[in-house]
């Protein structure tokens, strides 16, 4: 008997997933495990946030909220879309979800055709490519390397577009290399699109408050805004305000999409936890400063991995712009041994060796499309970090060739 529909088949178990059940099993064991494999900020969620959720729910906001998100939260994400980005979205613009993920996944099952196309910037958040896989349409990666900052250039985006290209998929700041464009590489990557009509561009921009370096960030529809009409701004609040538990994400685009989108999340779940918008909505209005204070902690600890990883022959890693992974090029010790005589091929066998022997748990490039490589979670604090560096280095350097 075939329980599960064969449109699972082609997702492949999560690279991730298995990091992190090995990591727990091994801290199960009693051994001390560092887990750099989380994608979410260390912080508690500030306090006038947890306030806010608190006296919704004391003021009786338990019912059903609306599907397409409460008139608060879609005033608050109005209103954060034109100071933060310099972007106007009317109501019938902009939806609210379960975290960005069911934004995302809301957009490509409102929009894919069987034959369509979705252009993913390699290294790419891996989820994007499982729902393209899930909906039936076609992830095409159009590798972006470390020689390029991880960036997608013109010509490769020119190079990759077909008549079934749906959408391009842009993640500034990236999740994992933290590849973060300018408003000159936007426009530029725009002057491609203004020739291709049919594709509409989903700019994740989950990261953007997570920028170093006095990096500015610029919003996709602001740096192109001739390509408005056809882009989609995902948004949410899990890493900026260090909400990820609370499951609100959010998006602004054109209104046949939105109302598309909102008609496939009324069938599935209904508007979001209407507490965790009361919530969110806080977090958008409210006093910035912890975002800031974030920010500075992000920067702190990536310039402290990026000092330490550097210094450790074999391993690569050039600042990130943003975001708060390091997506370590670990090419050089392809093909050296362990001390227990196992030869590494691949970056899956350098994350197993790590795992193993320096009790760190990372992730494969290969499970965002491009390898040898593994990401690093700088989302913890500068001391448990110190300590992984420490480890990482005694254990590249037990390797021989
Ligand atoms: C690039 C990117 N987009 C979207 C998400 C999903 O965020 P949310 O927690 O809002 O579902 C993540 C989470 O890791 C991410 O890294």
């Amino acid at each position: 008997m075939q329980i599960l529909s064969s449109r699972l088949s082609p997702v492949k178990p999560s690279a991730s997933a298995w990091v992190s059940q090995a990591a727990r099993e091994l801290k199960a064991q009693g051994h001390d495990v560092i887990d750099m494999g989380l994608g979410e900020p260390d912080f508690d969620t500030p306090e006038h946030i947890v306030e806010a959720a608190y006296a919704a729910a004391k003021a009786g906001e338990t019912k059903y909220p609306p599907n397409d998100g409460t008139a608060a939260m879609k005033r608050a994400v109005a209103d954060k879309f034109s100071r933060d980005n310099g972007v106007d979205f009317d109501a019938k613009e902009i939806l609210v979800s379960n975290g960005a993920k069911q934004i995302i996944f809301n957009a490509l099952m409102a929009s894919l055709e069987a034959d369509s196309e979705v252009l993913l910037c390699a290294p790419y958040f891996g989820q994007y490519k499982d729902m393209v896989l899930i909906l039936g349409g076609q992830p095409k990666e159009v590798p972006c390397s470390a020689d390029n900052a991880f960036l997608m250039t013109p010509q490769d985006l020119e190079a990759a577009i077909t008549p079934q290209t749906k959408w391009v998929i842009l993640n500034s700041p990236s999740n994992p290399a933290g590849a973060t464009y300018t408003k000159q590489e936007l426009q530029a990557l725009a002057a491609v699109l203004l020739k291709h009509p049919h594709v509409l561009v989903m700019a994740d921009e989950i990261y953007e408050h997570i920028v170093f370096d006095d990096f500015e960030f610029i919003s996709f529809a602001q740096a192109c805004p001739q390509l408005k009409h056809r882009t989609l701004i995902v948004n949410g609040v899990s890493k900026a305000y260090a909400m990820t538990g609370w499951r609100i994400g959010y998006c602004g685009g054109p209104q046949e999409l939105v109302a598309g989108m909102n008609k496939v999340q009324s069938q599935i779940s209904s508007g979001a936890c209407s507490v965790a918008q009361a919530a969110a909505a806080a977090a958008l209005i409210g006093p910035q400063t912890s975002v800031e204070e974030f920010r500075l902690a992000f920067e702190r600890r990536r310039n402290l991995v990026v000092d330490r990883v550097s210094g450790i022959p074999g391993l690569s890693l050039d600042p990130p712009r943003g975001a708060f992974y390091a997506f370590v090029g670990c090419t050089k010790l392809i093909g050296r041994n362990t001390p227990d005589g196992t030869t590494l091929s691949s970056d899956v066998d350098v994350t197993e060796y790590l795992l193993k022997d320096a009790k760190i748990a990372a992730v494969p490039g290969s499970a965002y499309g491009l390898s040898p490589f593994f990401r690093l979670s700088t989302a913890t604090s500068d001391q448990i970090l110190m300590t992984a560096m420490d480890r990482l280095a005694a254990s590249v350097a037990k390797l021989y060739r």
